[in-house]
């Protein structure tokens, strides 16, 4: 299919003096490059789409399960658009940050709303769907429409800082906006395509975070980090900073092998998850038990805390086992759920309480 027309980018013009680079990095990734991942050889924008999203933050090998899962499912994006947040979010489960599940669904039904249910070939009309940053926008404009634009995820932050060496924490805006620059003046006139893919290859699989293959890069002898013998210097790493804690107790009940989900409010953390309740500072464990879920609870045991990390805090989870002699009304609310034990930890859970069950 041929590539749709797309619009303009912030990506400058192609200049001679520093298309040695973007040269290196094609024919590398000819003949060392991933050529046969689930997601390449198509320009279905949907596919490419769906790929890029399970990819932030995520590596192949995990994602290639659940992207097969997910198509088999929703081969496209109508399919997707018309479905169920909660069997959306089931199959994320286990994937982790899901609001990309919840954000994905929204713009699959943006999509069918605003754009008559054909993914937008605009960039700018793709950066304003739900989910899509800057970087994501570019790799999906770049492999489904052939467009010029800049990607820069994670790993390509690492081969810029180190190739240019560019001193700085990449989440600060001022380091991020010299390595955009950098990103947006050696994006090559042609063979985009296999130049991004080669810039994610090299950031996966040569210029790894620790231990990086130089001798196998095609950059090596214009990489300013590599010349200093200061790899390891670049990028430098977050600036450690004391987080606020926070405590919270969760009910583990049980009963008859089954255990106790409720779902999360769709606003907020851990969003539209199902999850343990949760103990307000000070509330009984008896009284919330019968009055909330109307169980007679019969044993507790605290169990291990569990920790987790937020950016902005960090969560210590209490959980207390509980085991219940008798249920009086059982999962009247939509929103609560008596689940064998097995079932529950295929639900989309928030990634503590999956260790939490997964340890009884
Ligand atoms: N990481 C992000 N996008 C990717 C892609 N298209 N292929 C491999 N790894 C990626």
């Amino acid at each position: 299919m041929p590539p749709r027309r797309v619009s303009k980018t912030r990506t400058q013009p192609a200049s001679a003096d520093n298309s040695g680079f973007a040269r290196a990095v094609v024919a590398w990734q000819r003949v060392h490059g991933r050529h046969g991942l689930p997601w390449q050889n198509t320009r279905d924008a949907y596919r490419i789409w769906l790929s890029e999203i399970m990819l932030q933050q995520t590596q192949v090998a995990a994602v290639i399960p659940y992207y097969a899962r997910f198509l088999a499912r929703f081969p496209e994006l109508a399919a997707l658009a018309a479905a169920d947040e909660d069997a959306v979010l089931e199959l994320w489960s286990g994937l982790g940050y899901y609001s990309r599940a919840r954000n994905l669904h929204r713009a699959a039904r943006a999509v069918a709303s605003q754009h008559g249910g054909q993914f937008p070939a605009d960039f700018e009309a793709v950066l304003a769907l739900p989910g899509i940053g800057r970087s994501t926008a570019a790799a999906i404009c770049v492999f489904a429409f052939g467009a010029r634009h800049a990607i820069l995820d994670g790993n390509v932050k690492r081969v810029f800082a180190r190739c240019f060496g560019v001193a700085g924490y990449p989440g600060e805006a001022a380091v991020a906006e010299q390595l955009w620059r950098h990103a947006d003046q050696l994006v090559p006139a042609k063979n985009v395509e296999a130049y991004t893919q080669g810039l994610m290859d090299l950031g996966a699989g040569v210029c790894t975070r620790s231990k990086p293959r130089c001798e196998l890069c095609p950059l090596s002898a214009q990489c300013v980090a590599y010349k200093q013998n200061a790899i390891s210097k670049y990028p430098s790493p977050r600036p450690r900073k004391v987080l606020p804690q926070r405590r919270v107790r969760m009910l583990v009940l049980l009963h008859a092998g089954q255990v106790l989900l409720e779902k999360r409010p769709s606003s907020g953390i851990w969003g539209g998850l199902w999850s343990l309740p949760e103990l307000a500072d000070g509330e009984h464990v008896d009284g919330a038990c019968l009055s909330r879920y109307g169980v007679t609870p019969a044993l507790h045991k605290v169990l291990p805390t569990v920790a987790h990390g937020f950016t902005h805090f960090l969560l210590d989870i209490e959980p207390l086992r509980v085991t219940v002699k008798r249920v009086a009304m059982r999962a009247q609310s939509p929103g609560v759920l008596w689940l064998p034990l097995a079932d529950a930890l295929g639900a989309a859970l928030p990634a503590p309480v999956r260790r939490i069950l997964a340890a009884l």
